[in-house]
């Protein structure tokens, strides 16, 4: 229906400035294509961008999911789009297509522009079953409009969540979640490569279910059809976040999908995937055998494994983001799991890192100064915390460091970038390692349930790391305990 309308729009060609033939896989080319797309379609009589968007809401209706890809032929059908956008929509629209976003993490644009579409919260088409499969067919109440979630969470993570966890189980898949990877180049990204093999839903999918669910549920509460999309996208990747707040921005996705999402509403929403995949011929016989208990006992799996790996942990950015230099030598690898984590502060730099260019730059001149400088083989911190909402990673989980001299194989060094002398990390940062970071390392079994924190200047005397403010609050947390000893006779502690 939509393309004959389409079929009858002016001829709107000069809206879209032919850009030459660089667009790279980055959300700019997205959101440059929806500034377009918003641009060409004010002037059109009935036809807006939300309206498009919620033609192209191909999940709200299950059927959709496994026919022809009807947002990427719509959209190719558009004639104001350029040669090059049609090119790049064509490609990036394909089941899986990503873009590297400017906080450094990559999102799949399927997902996310589904949760967007959803949250313009068009009815939904069909009944959408409930939970339930013995629910009374005569009770037509789960057949009432559905609060945004019921919509949003099938239409970002839920199905494929149980799509990814159904494969898994039945073994045609060697992993549920993940794995990340890289970009072969951060400035013009073309070619993203898995760090091992592919689950149904990688971190990429992941992020952009995470960011749809969010976009939507926001879009959902505004209820404004006019809202500029392109702006929403534009503030929501960008450094200043929507309507300025500072931490509702993509960065901060996973706090963000934990405020909206509990377990409870997930496994629930995953359950009732499982039952609607069931009735899919295309993957009904992946079914075979399993017993009602068992989908449930799935579902409930698949609610904990992602709530803890994608929530719970926070976000790594790997070496490969960050334009590590490669280890010098063969690294040693760590026995784990281990019992002690090390907090540091990196002095310098002195000012903490907002974004992930500056922190990305940050871990930069840290290894250069450390391998050329130090003469060390590799950056010296296990992990680094900037103030952008991330992890960096550093040596990693696996291998030894150069953080605590004479107890590198025995901890994890975790710096925070900044001077921690007289002033604290931003409270959200220290969260991040108090309970993300520590809680994600003891549940993947890189640290003994019994760990131990340690300040740096504990384990080395003559440091001041990671400095008096920061080591006041250390100390107060669990986990942190004195370090005795004797010194020249001495018994002391520190
Ligand atoms: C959307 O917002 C951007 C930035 O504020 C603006 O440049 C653009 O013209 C707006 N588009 C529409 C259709 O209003
Ligand atoms: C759009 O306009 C055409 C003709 O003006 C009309 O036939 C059609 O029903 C309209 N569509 C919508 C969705 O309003
Ligand atoms: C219909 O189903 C809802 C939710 O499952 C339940 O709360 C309600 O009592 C049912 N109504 C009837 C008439 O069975
Ligand atoms: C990345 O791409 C840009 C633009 O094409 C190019 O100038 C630069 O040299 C590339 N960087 C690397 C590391 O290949
Ligand atoms: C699903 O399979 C059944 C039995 O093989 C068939 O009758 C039905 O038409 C199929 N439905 C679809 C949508 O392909
Ligand atoms: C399901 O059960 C039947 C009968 O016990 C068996 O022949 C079949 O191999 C089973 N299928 C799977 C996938 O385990
Ligand atoms: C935890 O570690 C402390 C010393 O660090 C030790 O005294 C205690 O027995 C340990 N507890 C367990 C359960 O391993």
């Amino acid at each position: 229906m939509l393309l004959i309308q389409l079929g009858l729009l002016p001829a709107l060609l000069c809206a879209s400035v032919a850009r030459a033939g660089d667009l790279t896989f980055h959300i700019d080319t997205v959101i440059g294509i929806l500034e377009d797309l918003e641009l060409s379609l004010k002037d059109t009589p009935n036809l807006t961008v939300t309206e498009l968007f919620q033609e192209l809401e191909y999940c709200g209706s299950e059927k959709c999911k496994f026919s022809l890809d009807p947002m990427t032929s719509l959209l190719l059908d558009l004639p104001f789009l350029s040669h090059e956008q049609k090119t790049f929509l064509s490609h990036s629209l394909k089941e899986r297509g990503m873009v590297l976003t400017p906080d450094g993490t990559t999102v799949s644009l399927h997902p996310l522009l589904s949760g967007i579409a959803s949250g313009f919260n068009k009815p939904l088409e069909g009944p959408w079953p409930a939970t339930d499969l013995e629910t009374d067919p005569s009770n037509s109440s789960h057949l009432q409009p559905q609060p945004p979630l019921d919509s949003l969470l099938p239409a970002t993570i839920a199905t494929d969540l149980a799509l990814s966890f159904l494969l898994f189980h039945t073994k045609q898949r060697q992993r549920a979640l993940g794995p990340n990877g890289c970009w072969d180049n951060l400035s013009a990204p073309k070619v993203f490569t898995l760090m091992g093999p592919p689950s149904h839903v990688p971190d990429p999918f992941i992020n952009g279910a995470m960011d749809g669910l969010i976009l939507g549920n926001y879009l959902a509460e505004k209820a404004d059809l006019s809202l500029n999309i392109s702006a929403l996208l534009r503030d929501y990747y960008g450094d200043e976040g929507v309507e300025g707040g500072k931490r509702f921005r993509s960065n901060f996705r996973r706090k963000n999908f934990a405020a909206v999402v509990s377990e409870a509403k997930l496994r629930e929403e995953v359950e009732c995937s499982l039952h609607l995949l069931h009735q899919q011929n295309e993957t009904a016989s992946l079914f075979e055998n399993m017993t009602r208990e068992e989908v449930s006992l799935l579902a409930r799996q698949a609610a904990e494994e992602f709530l803890a790996l994608y929530v719970e942990c926070p976000a790594i950015i790997p070496r490969c983001m960050w334009g590590a230099r490669p280890y010098k030598g063969t690294p040693t690898q760590l026995k784990l799991p281990l019992h002690f984590v090390y907090v540091h502060h990196t002095s310098s730099p002195s000012e903490p890192c907002r974004t992930f260019s500056a922190c990305a730059a940050d871990m930069r001149s840290m290894q250069r100064f450390h391998q050329d400088i130090r003469g060390w083989d590799d950056i010296g911190y296990s992990f680094v915390i900037g103030d952008d909402g991330y992890v960096y990673q550093g040596r990693g989980w696996h291998w030894v460091g150069a953080h605590t001299l004479g107890y590198n194989s025995r901890g994890y060094g975790i710096g925070f970038i900044g001077n921690y002398m007289k002033a604290l990390p931003d409270a959200y940062d220290l969260e991040l390692l108090k309970k993300n970071f520590l809680q994600c390392a003891v549940k993947g079994s890189k640290l003994h349930a019994n760990y131990t924190i340690h300040g740096h200047r504990q384990m080395v005397l003559t440091t001041s790391c990671p400095g008096d403010r920061l080591f006041e609050e250390i100390k107060t947390w669990k986990d942190f305990k004195m370090r005795c000893f004797m010194d020249n006779g001495v018994y002391r502690c520190v």
